[in-house]
Formats: structure tokens, sequence, C-alpha cells
């Protein structure tokens, strides 16, 4: 049987040929919209806007296939100035989750460049505001994989550590570039974690709580042996699962390093605003609340009031 997942039709090329066969749903059931090897046309999407359809459907088994198409394309989209931010947000997002995917699968040198040559582009636009924040938010995804993950804290944590620092004279951009391809690559010890463990549905017993909480130090071994271990890297993938109270994992030090720290309030409010077959999803606001009950140091507190700043106006919240 066939499994499914959506597109968004923002990043679908006009005038190229389709990777993969597109669905829509019609009533109850999908039928063929555009045959893989046929040309998309501006007719095509045309048609989609008229029945007001944002979202495709493709094989799942097919997704690897379409990513690499997006990815082909990226760089045309990104540089374009007259592409919409909404279509470069979708294109950078599947972009990202393609470099992230491979790197989980073979973690070398060269798929960690692959990442970082991916993320530039969009980090300058996020920097330079080309690329708003509200479309790079309205896309993300929630399917449970490590790279998903990966991607989303990336962004939250990018947008979190140029807000923090906005004004700030002493950091550059090249600190903050830095600063997200460490957020980005910060569960990369995961990919040695197994499989087993990782998609594990129900609780992890304590032997498997033991290789998990290693990936840490695995995630610095990889980006040392393969030449990508920056300063801020390092703080990021050794201390992003420590607490200021010292009940963290592996070293349960207290003195965390702020980067590490931005790293985390994004990685735990990616996992609340995520919906798991036993739990559901939380409102960001309702998460932004949650975390900032736990938030025990000035510095965290500082965060926390830039990160409901970042989100954009919403309603009160009675965390700080
Ligand atoms: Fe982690
Ligand atoms: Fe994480």
């Amino acid at each position: 049987m066939n499994v499914f997942k959506t597109v968004p039709v923002d990043v679908i090329q006009i005038h190229e040929v389709s990777a993969v066969d597109l669905f829509i749903r019609q009533e109850d059931r999908l039928v063929l919209f555009l045959p893989k090897g046929a040309v998309f046309t501006r007719d095509h999407l045309v048609d989609l806007n008229r029945f007001a359809i944002s979202r495709v459907y493709i094989r799942s088994d097919e997704a690897l296939n379409f990513e690499e198409y997006v990815h082909v394309h990226m760089d045309k989209i990104i540089t374009d100035p007259t592409i919409p931010s909404r279509i470069k947000a979708a294109t950078f997002y599947l972009s990202s989750i393609h470099a992230l995917r491979k790197a989980f699968e073979d973690p070398d040198a060269e798929e960690i460049e692959e990442i970082k040559k991916t993320l530039k582009p969009m980090f300058r636009n996020i920097f330079e505001n080309k690329v708003l924040l509200e479309d790079l938010f309205s896309i993300t995804e929630h399917d449970f994989s490590t790279y998903t993950h990966s991607v989303n804290v990336g962004i939250y944590a990018t947008a979190l550590a140029i807000q923090f620092y906005k004004g700030d004279s002493s950091v550059g951009m090249d600190f903050l570039e830095r600063l997200s391809y460490g957020f980005f690559l910060h569960d990369i010890g995961k990919s040695k974690v197994p499989v087993g463990i990782l998609r594990k549905q129900g609780p992890l017993t304590d032997e498997e709580w033991t290789i998990m909480k290693k990936h840490p130090e695995w995630g610095y071994t990889i980006l040392m042996e393969t030449g990508h271990l920056t300063d801020e890297a390092a703080y990021i993938s050794l201390q992003h699962h420590e607490r200021p109270t010292g009940t963290g994992y592996p070293a349960g030090m207290t003195d965390i390093h702020p980067c590490a720290r931005i790293c985390t309030i994004a990685d735990i409010f990616d996992a609340l605003t995520a919906s798991r077959p036993y739990k559901r999803a939380m409102k960001p606001f309702e998460a932004i609340d949650f975390i900032g009950r736990e938030a025990c140091t000035d510095f965290d507190k500082r965060l926390m009031q830039s990160f409901i700043k970042m989100l954009g106006p919403q309603p009160e919240s009675s965390a700080l």
C-alpha cells in the first residue's frame, strides 16, 4: 500500500520537469495531478490556486527524490529578489531537511560541508530580514524524524540568537553564523544511536537511556573528526542537555555556555509543540509559559523575553 505525505505547492518549479508523481485530494481519494517526468506549467499553478490547494501529495518513498529536486533549485530561488519570502522559506526548509537527512545517514566531512553550503544563503536572508520568520515558522513540520527536529531547532535557535544579540555591537554576523551551524547540528551525535532506540514509540528502558544520553559527546566527536568543530558548535553539542540546576547530562554541570542555553530553549520548544501519538501538541505560547516557569537564571529570563518578541504579537504570557 502506498503511503503519502504532503509538500507545499510553493516549492514546485514552473517550467521544470517534475521529479515525482504529484497527487491532489478529490473528495476522499487521491488522484494523479501531474505524472513524474511531465513539465509543471503556469496553467497547473493557476488550476491549483483556483481550488485553493496549497499542498499536494507525493508518495513517501519518493520524498528523497522530491527533496533532491528542491535542493537543486535552491540557490536560484534564494538569490532571486523577485521571489517572495514564503516560497524561499518553503524551499529552504525542504532543502535543509534533505542536507540533514544525508548527514545523519553518513556524518562525514563532505555531508557536513554540504549542510553549511545549504544554510549559508538562508542565514544571510534571515539576518537581513529578506526571509520572514513567520513564513519559516509556518512551514515547520513535525514528522518526529531527527533531521526534521534538527532543522526546526536550527531555525528557532538562529532566529532567537539574532533577536537576542540585535543591537549588541560586539556580536558580529560571523559569530551568529557559526552559532547557527551549531544549532542545526546540535543532535548530529544521534546518528550513532541505533534506529530502534531513536524511533521507539514508548518510553526508553534504562539501558536505552544510557545509550541515548551519549549523543552530546558523540556529536562533539563527529564534529571534531570531520574538521567542523568550532568553539560554538562544541558548547552547543556538548551542553544542550545540561541544566542550570545541575540536573542535566552528560556532566551535570551548572555553568552552561549561553549559546548552549539558546539551543536548549529551542530544543524544548520544538519538543513541546510537536504532537506525538501519546501526547497533544502545546500551542506556542503555552510552551513558552511552560519553559518560562523553568527559567531560573537571569540570562534565561532575558532569553525568554527575546523568544516572545521573536514569535511576534501574541496573547499575554503569564510566564515572565
Ligand atoms: Fe539532543
Ligand atoms: Fe534536540
